[in-house]
């Protein structure tokens, strides 16, 4: 029981690492970047925040349009909670 656990959370954390790998090209590994000198630093922001404002990028004009379109909600949360204040 405890190894299918462990199997579950290696699988788990692999697939936010893989969906999170594009992110950091431009936001940096623990977001603490201003992506393309434009940005703000996402580290900083509140989780309602950058729950606010990837779901808002969704449907914006921004460069983030393409990017924020292929997350869902639940992946949202996840970035929200890892790396929000
Ligand atoms: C090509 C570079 C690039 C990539 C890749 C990228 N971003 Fe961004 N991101 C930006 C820029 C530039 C802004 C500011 C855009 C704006 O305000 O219109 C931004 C803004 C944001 C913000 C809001 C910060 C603010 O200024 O309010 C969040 C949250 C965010 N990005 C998360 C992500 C996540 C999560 C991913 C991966 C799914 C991602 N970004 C991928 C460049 C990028």
């Amino acid at each position: 029981m405890k190894k299918i656990f462990f199997v579950f959370l290696a699988l788990h954390v692999a697939l936010f690492a893989s969906f999170i790998k594009v992110c950091q090209n431009c936001h940096g590994k623990t977001f603490e970047k201003r992506a393309l000198g434009r940005s703000r630093v996402v580290k900083n922001l509140k989780k309602d925040e950058i729950i606010q404002r990837l779901k808002y990028f969704k449907t914006s004009n921004s460069i983030m349009k393409s990017y924020a379109s292929r997350l869902s909600d639940k992946q949202i949360k996840q970035i929200a909670n890892v790396f929000g204040r």
